[in-house]
């Protein structure tokens, strides 16, 4: 393994957000942050997060600047983490880790609340290897990123793709593409319901559900069935099967959220009000189908040629901010040229 410290000193990387259409929530009791059951998901083109790595071994520490605004505490402990991980990889490395500073951009707002962790920890994965000069492969640096945010390690690839649950004493666990953004031209719009940041976290909603929800134990014997169905109905590309079992998979989740202690409510009236606009939409003939996060904004899957109009209804629904019409992307990359201006 060759630690380039003395060649290319910064690197820029790029990726997605992603959507899961069938829920990750809830965590192996021991290991690096394993899934406790498995998930699918959506990369997203059309938003994008950018980050620099730039070495100052002179540095005390590292450094973490989020859209221009220095950041401190737990953000920059869990960039320190995956740093870490990189430069050590599986086998561990001896020599000490120069500081970083890093620098990340959302060109989507960030106020409007949208996950931005995936895409954060995904395009700092890529941007930390060509850094330290780690020549990870990107199986790996999924594996790593998802131990820092399970659903960062799905941004790693485009279009389609699952993240199995973990096993008890098996640290590896990368994200695996399932099928390219090309394979099905769905449109997915997001309902911006909010703004400001979400009320708990999902890391901490995940520990406080298994804690406490009388829900969890069905939860986890259920959502592997779910997620099969899922995984065919996206193979087969079968709007009518994957709408209806992306529905239930968001309800269930929130449903065994919800049982909690104190109970996790993530909705708003809005994300009420939008799941009703899109049944509606359905009862008029519309293919259209809601999921959502551990947060108030609703994410409708459409058709190509349905998105405009979808869209232009769900706009009008009360407490709905703005509508955003997102399309399939690809994979996290690593930005050869135009390095941070720099
Ligand atoms: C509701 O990946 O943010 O979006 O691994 O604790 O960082 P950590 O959790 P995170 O959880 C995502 C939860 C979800 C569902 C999903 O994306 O699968």
């Amino acid at each position: 393994m060759s630690h380039g410290t003395g060649q290319a000193a910064a690197a820029v990387g790029e990726a997605h957000p992603n959507i899961a259409l069938a829920k990750y929530w809830g965590k192996l009791a021991e290991g690096p942050n394993l899934p406790a059951v498995p998930s699918l998901s959506l990369t997203l083109a059309g938003m994008v997060t950018r980050t620099a790595v730039r070495l100052e071994p002179s540095l005390p520490g590292d450094r973490l600047t989020l859209d221009g605004a220095p950041a401190q505490g737990r953000a920059v402990q869990r960039v320190s983490q995956l740093l870490d991980l990189v430069w050590h990889g599986p086998a561990g490395a001896s020599q000490r880790r120069p500081a970083a500073a890093v620098e990340s951009t959302n060109d989507f707002p960030t106020a409007a609340g949208l996950a931005s962790s995936a895409s954060a920890f995904a395009a700092l994965a890529v941007a930390a290897n060509a850094a330290l000069g780690a020549e990870r492969s990107v199986e790996e640096l999924s594996s790593m990123a998802r131990q820092v945010s399970a659903s960062a390690g799905r941004s790693l690839f485009g279009g389609f793709v699952e993240l199995p649950a973990g096993k008890l004493g098996d640290d590896w666990l990368p994200a695996r593409p399932l099928a390219p953004a090309d394979h099905w031209e769905l449109r997915l719009v997001v309902a911006v319901t909010a703004v400001g940041p979400k009320a708990v976290g999902s890391t901490e909603g995940m520990i406080r559900t298994a804690a406490t929800s009388p829900l969890y134990d069905g939860w986890l014997r259920w959502a592997p069935e779910s997620f099969q169905q899922i995984r065919q109905a996206v193979l087969a590309r079968d709007l009518d099967v994957l709408g209806p079992a992306a529905e239930r998979s968001a309800l269930a989740m929130h449903g065994v959220a919800l049982a909690a202690d104190p109970p996790l409510v993530y909705w708003n009236g809005a994300t009420v009000e939008v799941q009703r606009a899109v049944a509606r939409l359905r009862a008029a003939g519309a293919d259209a189908y809601f999921t959502i996060d551990a947060g108030p904004h609703v994410k409708i899957i459409t058709t190509a040629d349905q998105a405009e109009q979808v869209a232009a209804e769900l706009a009008a629904v009360t407490g709905v901010h703005r509508v955003i019409v997102t399309r399939p992307g690809g994979p996290a990359r690593l930005l050869t040229e135009g390095v941070d201006g720099r």
